[in-house]
């Protein structure tokens, strides 16, 4: 198998294909911090693309509570168990050495790639049974026992997170990797992974395969499907975009403005070109303060997060790898630069492929974990893919007071 180089894991790995020459990469940051778990997108999803026969148990994009939740059932922690007993006690990272091209330093352990034979499967994976689609949030969030799904009191201790999900568009699919029938491919111009239904024969391979359990088997058509990210709207194509690349309906529809999307320049072995002014690459290169999800499973997801500040490090170390402790401590104490384009999030419906901050006046200091820290209201502008402004945001959100008389309600 040919040699790809992974950033997330900082080596070398063996993939099926040669790295594709992907010119820009689709690509968002969640803000776990900020999710309200209210599944406003997970409806603006179903609502728009899997709401026919053979879809009820599709959901493209889930927001599950961790640690219990999951959907399917459990599919991180099988998938992990898998991979621990193939090779035991090798799973682990050195990240003594982090640098640029190996920013979370370097996975020592094994993928889904090279833990599998090689032979019958190219992907060390499982597949789900139907029962294990069918309930998904059931009891997540519930506090008294319920005994088919095992979660209970006291095992919900304090604290827990919402974890948003869609397709991570990899870079190195672990679906596409195994389809016998090549039916699944990446495009060049935005990265996107789409399922070519004409090719596709229903071998469920791909479900197998895709670690992150985003490929759904339908069964009206007996095809596969999965996540497009919403491409019309990306390309602009859509008559509701104005012809410029707008947000997927998953992210412009964000309640608590958890989510930013953007279009990364690529290289040809997969890393992003240095742009500190778009605002991902600020995030998760410069910043480093958004991770991607379970990156030892070796696709190079391009989903990234902000891990949630309440967390067991342990637990999410596990879960984002060894950044885990910087990108808290920068988020916890941002800089002035990162602090203003956190305003940026669902701030505009079109794409933000550039940003910058205009410096403001000082307006209040407050005091975290002892430190005192003052508060600028500075701007962020966002500019769309012509270098348009789209939206401009202050750190110093305005208060807006009712009149003392009340209205009519
Ligand atoms: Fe394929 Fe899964 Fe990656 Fe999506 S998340 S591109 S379905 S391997
Ligand atoms: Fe659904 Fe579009 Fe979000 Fe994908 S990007 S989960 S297709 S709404
Ligand atoms: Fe979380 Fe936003 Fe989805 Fe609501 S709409 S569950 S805040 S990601
Ligand atoms: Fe291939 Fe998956 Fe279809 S393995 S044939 S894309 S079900």
């Amino acid at each position: 198998m040919p040699d790809v180089y992974n950033w997330h894991l900082g080596r070398n790995m063996s993939y099926r294909f040669e790295a594709g020459k992907t010119q820009r990469q689709f690509a968002a940051v969640f803000n776990i911090n900020r999710c309200i778990g209210c599944q406003t997108c997970t409806m603006a999803c179903k609502s728009t693309w899997t709401y026919s026969p053979g879809q009820e148990l599709m959901w493209w994009n889930n927001v599950e509570t961790k640690p219990y939740g999951g959907y399917p059932d459990n599919w991180d922690v099988k998938l992990l168990e898998k991979l621990e007993e193939a090779n035991r006690g090798g799973q682990v990272w050195n990240a003594s050495a982090p640098s640029d091209r190996a920013p979370y330093g370097t996975f020592e352990g094994k993928t889904i790639f090279e833990l599998a034979d090689g032979s019958q499967e190219q992907v060390l994976g499982y597949l789900p049974e139907e029962r294990e689609y069918k309930a998904p949030n059931a009891f997540e969030d519930h506090a008294t026992k319920f005994a088919a799904r095992g979660a209970s009191l006291p095992e919900h201790e304090g604290w827990f997170f919402y974890l948003q999900r869609i397709c991570n568009h990899c870079t190195y699919p672990g679906c596409l990797a195994a389809c016998p029938r090549n039916a699944i491919y990446k495009r060049p111009e935005d990265g996107i992974v789409l399922v070519d239904q004409s090719r596709c024969r229903g071998y469920r391979k791909c479900v197998e395969a895709c670690p992150y359990k985003k490929t759904m088997y339908r069964p009206t058509t007996r095809t596969t499907e999965k996540c497009i990210a919403c491409y019309p709207r990306v390309e602009g194509s859509d008559p509701m975009t104005d012809g410029l690349p707008t947000e997927t309906r998953c992210m412009s529809a964000c309640v608590g403005k958890i989510r930013l999307q953007s279009l990364v320049r690529t290289e040809p072995d997969g890393t992003w070109t240095p742009d500190p002014t778009n605002p991902l690459y600020y995030l998760v290169h410069v910043e480093r303060v958004a991770l991607p999800l379970y990156p030892q499973f070796g696709t190079q997801p391009n989903i990234y997060y902000i891990p949630p500040r309440w967390v067991p490090r342990s637990y999410l170390h596990q879960m984002f790898g060894p950044g885990v402790d910087d990108a808290i401590a920068r988020y916890t104490h941002p800089s002035r630069r990162l602090r203003a384009l956190l305003q940026l999030f669902r701030a505009s419906r079109k794409i933000a492929f550039s940003f910058d901050v205009i410096e403001g006046p000082k307006f209040n200091e407050i005091t975290v974990d002892g430190e005192k820290i003052e508060l600028f209201d500075d701007t962020v502008i966002g500019y769309d893919s012509k270098g348009q402004e789209t939206v401009r945001v202050n750190v110093d959100e305005p208060i807006h007071e009712r009149p003392g008389k009340l209205n009519s309600i």
